[in-house]
């Protein structure tokens, strides 16, 4: 019968198998889904895990820490953190169209991510063999089913590599759901803030600023999402809601007054949502206390923000990122 503690064991066995004397590398994003296949393969070889975590400038308040701290407190896990926010923004400058910014956030991360793979590599060898994926099964079943290995090609600017090496993968949640997964992290004994986490979209903050991404409007949209998720979860709604991006409109101005004077600032938008698989959602009726006081607060802790709305719009027709 299924238990977190016989899937545990049952990989860890697997895991040892696989790699042998050899070593592997795994990408931490901050999400669920690398944080357990991480803690997993850690669990079964130790020090020869190294994980990368590229810090992109575009996470929410508090979730680099979470990583390079609880993350690491909790598994005793070998990171290299690799700090490419200037990359990121440098990259992202003058850019608002949404599809552009996936596409440079994208192909940035993947520099990023070879870059640190190749400086790992050049440090302990060619026996680094193995790429750990946090593949959980509705993936396995969306793609296919196939499994096996994946390419990294070296760069010019990268001496002393093989021209196309090739790594096998460790899938260690192939068989497992979404609730499964968050269960035998659980059982691992990873915090509950990496564990519980909704989801949260690859490219960041960067597509949840309506024009163009600088630090100046990342720093302000940090804060006013930081409030929404403290008083979600003060008001115990974590569990109710699938996601709830905060989004900020920086091509938008409106007037308000506030304290002595006249205001020109920019709103924010919250977008709770409610869904089962995210390919649909409806737009969730939070208590009119909660957003009373998320609104009050916002407005009166960020600055240059004097307004909040509330996106009451279902998917379809909207999506549920506004971009
Ligand atoms: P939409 O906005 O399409 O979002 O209704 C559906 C789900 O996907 C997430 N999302 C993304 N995740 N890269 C990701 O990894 C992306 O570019 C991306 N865009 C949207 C979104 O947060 C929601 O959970």
């Amino acid at each position: 019968s299924w238990t977190t503690g016989s899937v545990i064991e049952e990989q860890v066995a697997a895991i040892r198998e696989q790699v042998g004397t050899k070593r592997a590398i795994c990408g931490l994003s901050g999400g669920v889904d690398s944080a357990v296949a991480a803690a997993l393969v850690q669990k079964a070889i130790g020090s020869q895990l190294t994980c990368v975590y590229v810090d992109h400038g575009l996470m929410r308040k508090g979730e680099t820490e979470q990583v390079e701290k609880d993350f690491v407190a909790a598994t005793g896990v070998q990171l290299k953190v690799v700090d490419a926010e200037e990359r990121f923004l440098k990259a992202l400058a003058g850019v608002s169209d949404p599809e552009e910014k996936r596409k440079i956030i994208g192909r940035e991360f993947i520099r990023v991510f070879e870059q640190a793979q190749a400086e790992i590599i050049a440090d302990a060898g060619p026996e680094v063999a193995f790429l750990v994926q946090g593949t959980l099964y509705p993936d396995v079943v969306e793609s296919g089913g196939g499994t096996g290995t994946a390419n990294i090609k070296s760069h010019h600017n990268v001496g002393g590599l093989p021209e196309d090496l090739e790594f096998q993968l460790i899938e260690p949640l192939r068989k497992l759901f979404k609730d499964e997964v968050r269960m035998v992290g659980q059982e691992l004994g990873l915090p509950d803030e990496i564990v519980q986490r909704q989801p949260f979209p690859g490219p960041g903050l960067g597509i949840r600023i309506v024009g163009e991404v600088t630090k100046e409007r990342l720093d302000l949209l940090r804060e006013a999402d930081a409030v929404a998720r403290e008083e979600l979860t003060a008001a115990g709604l974590d569990r109710d809601i699938w996601q709830c991006p905060v989004v900020l409109l920086a091509d938008v101005r409106s007037v308000g007054v506030q304290g002595d004077g006249r205001t020109y600032g920019h709103p924010i938008v919250l977008r709770p949502v409610s869904s089962e698989d995210a390919m649909t959602a409806d737009w969730s009726r939070l208590p009119y206390d909660v957003l009373a006081k998320i609104s009050t607060r916002i407005t009166n802790e960020v600055a240059d923000v004097n307004r909040v709305v509330l996106d009451v719009t279902s998917k379809p027709p909207g999506t549920i990122e506004w971009e």
